[in-house]
This record gives C-alpha cells, sequence and structure tokens, in this order.
C-alpha cells in the first residue's frame, strides 16, 4: 500500500492519522476520535490572518523596554575543501522573555531563535542535527534548494536520543506495530545541503507531521543565510548592520512557559489544537528575536534588515512611524531586480523580505516604531529603532540589483490546479483543512512534474486566507485574483505566497535541482498539521 521508507516514521504517521478520525485511508474507515469539532471561526482582531488569540496568563512586559537581541552565529566544528560541518542539538533551554520568569523553550541548541548559520552559495553546509527533546523531531531547511534525503520530509524524524518519554506517552492503540524496543542509538541525523541558489534569506524549522505547530511555537526555528560572490559585490549595508529579524507571537502560560492550546499536550499522540483555534494559534505577545517588543539602538545610517515572520498564524502589515520608509532588495529567494519603497509592507507565515531602513534623515535621540497595522493593542506593535548615534555610511542602495530571468508562460508543459480549503474530505460533525478535498497522506503524490519543467500552478485559498509554500522549487508569480501580475509584495522568486480567502494566485514553478518527494501545503501552521499539505515528487 504506501511506500515506506523508514517503517518507524510511517507507523508513526499512521497512528497520529488514525487520531484524526472519520478518514478512509487504503480502504480502512478509522475511528472517528474528533468527532464534534469544528473550525473555530476567525477572529476580528488580526485581520489577514486565520486564527483566534489565546490570551497570556501572565503579566507581559511593556513593550520598548528589552534589547533587541542578535541571535548568534554558528561556528562550523570543521571545514574540508567540499564543505563545512556543523552541529546543533535539539533541547530544552530557558530564556529571560518575561520579568521574573523564566520561559522553557524547545530550541536549537537550547535557544530561540536558533543559532544563524551562514553559508556561501554552491559550497556544501553538513549539519547533524542531534534530538535531545522529548519527542521527535524533522528539520527543515525553508527555502533551500534541497535534495529529498535532506528535506526533512515530515515523517524523516529524528527520534529522542532517550526514548523514555516517548515510550510512555506514545498510544499504541490497536496498532499492533510499536517502536523498536530498546532502539536509543538513533538520536541524530546528518542533513546536507548542497545550497546551488541565490544568495537569500533562509531559515530552519521544525517539520514533523502532525505537530510543527507547537513545535515551532516553543522555539525550534533558526535563519539560515546564504550569500553569494553577486551580493558582496554590491555596496549594501552589512556586518553590524545586516541584521536578521525574527517576528513571532506567543502566549505564556503562569509559569511562563510558552502555551499552545494543543489537544494532546504530550505532543506525541492527537495532533491540532483544541477546536476553537483550528484556524489558527495567535498570540497575544510580539517577539522579535525572541525579545518582547524589543528596541534597537542603531547610528544614521542605513541598515539591512533580513525580515521574516515565523508566526504560526499570525500576518503582518509592518509600517514604520517618523516618516521612515522600507526599501524592499530582496524576497525569501534572494535580490530583486531593482529596489522598491514600500511605506507597509504584508509579511504572511514564512515570507521573508530583505529591506533596508535609512535612519540618515534621522536625529540623533529620534525613535522609529515598526507597528503592525493588522493587530489592534499591543499586537499593533513591533518593535523600535532608537537613532542614539552618529557613524559614516559606505554603504549605498544600488539601482540594480541582480538579475532576474522571468520564466514565461511559453515554456510551460503542464497546468495543475491546486484549492486549498476547510472539509472536503470531512467526516460527519467535524472537518479538516484540505488540498483539493484530500487531507495529507504520505502515500499519494498530488504532481509528478518532470525534472527541469515549467509547470504552471493555480492556486485556490477559500473560506480563510492561506499561505501556499513549496518546497525545494520557488515560483515566480504571473497572476494574483484574477490580475495578471503579481501583487506588490509577490515579485521576483519567492517560495511563499499569501491567498487572501476566495483569492488565486498564478505560479509558474521550475522544478529544477532534485528528483524526488516533496511537499507544498499552507503555512499556518495549524492548517498545515490539520492535513493541509500535499506531497510532489520530480521525475
Ligand atoms: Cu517552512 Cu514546509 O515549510
Ligand atoms: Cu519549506
Ligand atoms: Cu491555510
Amino acid at each position: 500500500m504506501l511506500p515506506m521508507p523508514d517503517p518507524r516514521s510511517i507507523d508513526l504517521s499512521r497512528r497520529t492519522l488514525l487520531k484524526i478520525g472519520g478518514i478512509t485511508l487504503g480502504g480502512v474507515t478509522l475511528p472517528n476520535l474528533l468527532a464534534g469539532c469544528s473550525i473555530g471561526s476567525p477572529s476580528v482582531e488580526a485581520q489577514g490572518s486565520a486564527g483566534k488569540m489565546l490570551e497570556s496568563k501572565t503579566t507581559l512586559p511593556k513593550p520598548f523596554h528589552t534589547t533587541l537581541p542578535i541571535p548568534p552565529v554558528l561556528q562550523p566544528i570543521r571545514s574540508d575543501t567540499t564543505g563545512d560541518y556543523y552541529v546543533i542539538t535539539h533541547k530544552i533551554g530557558h530564556a529571560a522573555i518575561l520579568p521574573g520568569l523564566l520561559t522553557e523553550v524547545w530550541g536549537y541548541n537550547g535557544i530561540f531563535p536558533g543559532p544563524t548559520l551562514h553559508s556561501r552559495s554552491g559550497r556544501r553546509t553538513i549539519v547533524l542535527h542531534r534530538n535531545e527533546l522529548p519527542v521527535p523531531t524533522v528539520v527543515h531547511l525553508h527555502g533551500g534548494r534541497t535534495p529529498a534525503s535532506s528535506d526533512g520530509y515530515p515523517t524523516d524524524c529524528i527520534y529522542p536520543v532517550d526514548m523514555s518519554y516517548l515510550n510512555s506517552h506514545m498510544d499504541m492503540g490497536s496498532m499492533d506495530e510499536k517502536m523498536p524496543a530498546g532502539d536509543t542509538t538513533e538520536g541524530s541525523r546528518t542533513y546536507t545541503y548542497p545550497l546551488e541558489q541565490r544568495a537569500a534569506t533562509l531559515w530552519y524549522h521544525d517539520h514533523r507531521m502532525d505537530f510543527t505547530g507547537p513545535s515551532v511555537w516553543r522555539g525550534l526555528a533558526g535563519f539560515h543565510i546564504v550569500h553569494d560572490d553577486i551580493e558582496d559585490a554590491l555596496p549594501l549595508p552589512q556586518g553590524d548592520r545586516d541584521i536578521p529579524l525574527m517576528i513571532v507571537d506567543r502566549s505564556f502560560a503562569a509559569d511562563g512557559s510558552m502555551h499552545y492550546p494543543s489537544l494532546d499536550p504530550t505532543l506525541t499522540n492527537t495532533p491540532g489544537p483544541t477546536k476553537d483555534y483550528m484556524s489558527g494559534v495567535l498570540g497575544d505577545c510580539i517577539l522579535v528575536n525572541g525579545a518582547p517588543w524589543p528596541v534597537l539602538e542603531v547610528s544614521d545610517t542605513k541598515y539591512r534588515f533580513r525580515i521574516l515572520n515565523a508566526s504560526n498564524a499570525r500576518r503582518y502589515r509592518l509600517r514604520l512611524d517618523a516618516g521612515a520608509h522600507f526599501i524592499q532588495i530582496g524576497t525569501g529567494q534572494g535580490f530583486l531586480p531593482a529596489p522598491v519603497k514600500h511605506d507597509e509592507i504584508d509579511i504572511a507565515q514564512a515570507e521573508r523580505f530583505d529591506v533596508i531602513l535609512d535612519f540618515s534623515a534621522h536625529d540623533i535621540g529620534d525613535q522609529i516604531t515598526m507597528t503592525n497595522a493588522y493587530g489592534n493593542g499591543g499586537m499593533a506593535q513591533v518593535m523600535r529603532f532608537a537613532v542614539t548615534r552618529h557613524e559614516n555610511d559606505q554603504s549605498t542602495v544600488p539601482g540594480k540589483l541582480a538579475d532576474l530571468v522571468p520564466l514565461s508562460g511559453a515554456e510551460v508543459t503542464v497546468k495543475r490546479e491546486f484549492t486549498f480549503e476547510r472539509g472536503g474530505a470531512s467526516a460527519p460533525g467535524m472537518t479538516l483543512w484540505t488540498v483539493n478535498g484530500r487531507p495529507f497522506t504520505t502515500g499519494t503524490i498530488a504532481a509528478r512534474p518532470k525534472l527541469g519543467a515549467t509547470e504552471k500552478w493555480t492556486i485556490k485559498a477559500l473560506n480563510v486566507p492561506h499561505p501556499f509554500h513549496i518546497h525545494l522549487a520557488p515560483f515566480q508569480a504571473t497572476g494574483v485574483d484574477g490580475n495578471d501580475q503579481p501583487g506588490l509584495y509577490d515579485v521576483g522568486w519567492k517560495d511563499v505566497i499569501n491567498l487572501d480567502s476566495g483569492g488565486r494566485g498564478e505560479l509558474l514553478i521550475r522544478f529544477d535541482g532534485y528528483r524526488g518527494k516533496y511537499v507544498f501545503h499552507c503555512h499556518n501552521l495549524e492548517h498545515e498539521d490539520m492535513m493541509m499539505m500535499a506531497n510532489f515528487e520530480v521525475i
């Protein structure tokens, strides 16, 4: 029936799928344990996002009192002529985010965000990931042009070094498969990234089937930045004026931990959040690089910020006050042909915007606040820049950044259409998030593009907004919502595009790189965990 590359992975996925209930898999109708669930209604609090806000049970800090942390840069343990070797350990750590409390994070090297990796385009990066967390993990390099074996397929788990938690919480139910007894030796996995791709701001995050939402929420996310000669030749701000900004929303429990409304807080059996949050979990505290509403002291010069929205379900409309604006130089897949000025930036989940902020028109003592026009109250504030010193600035933003060869409709060999919507495969009394009416299974291939082919995919979004993401193969949008040109934020090579409810994206996708099985999915992580994902296989 199902292809089984790793029997234990499939066991795990089948076990968790069982709990979703009502789905017919391989001709067997499974028990409907979640009968009666419905999708929580999208809250009006966060326009542009599907989801419901979870209130923190602790006092949140005052905005603009914490200094922006910069995630540490990871050093290779060794390098040779073919590549650089790194080690990352997934483990529990404790972060001082809230006044007087320590927050438990599940982090890469125990920190949130994880350490930043810097790689050269075309030079191999080899990362040994070791899992000291209680549950399985899967590492995906988002935006990476990665062979399937290292892409972090949702069931390619790294089992914990210590299996005791898993063995005591995993419900074997009526399944006769068991975790192999006493197999505690795995614990790690090596991912090899050829990185034959443009300079770009990538990120790595957990991708375990059914449990990506809570795992990322607890901290499993970090930057991986790819550099190349084209970037080096540009006179852009660099060094300590090239700063990654990871924006997330979180909620905290009374003990300071990151509160997530899991149906199964052990994160081993039943996937998904409780029913009110099935459209998405929205936090009530904004963290940038792990700090609540932080401040960055800047000089009166230009800065390059690589802005990532690593939130589960929240989309932001970023603005700057005090007359400042964004100059976008790149997307998540590298440089635009020329800079684009924006007064505001809509950033959906998993999108990256590479921008220049020029503080040279400001006086020492000025403060510039980055706000979120989609939020109310605390959610309307993101972070602040305080101009505290004068510095000379050699950097400029050139009118031409990098060549961008447009994909042309003439190259298209195959057209496909995918609808992202609620339900479709619902059993009586319950609903899932689906792609073309089907919930995700490991064994069904929705598309088999040929290696090197350019295809046209039309993606339709129903019910609520869905940020569409595809692994391996970036795309160029040729039209959105019936217009025959891309939206304001959809220009250039992309790997995520937000589609509003009722929206539609026309994408040209070039399936270059590697053969093998990959996924595409909604990057609302609650939708993803609730099955809004599908496989494609490059043949
Ligand atoms: Cu950022 Cu499949 O994910
Ligand atoms: Cu991805
Ligand atoms: Cu979605």
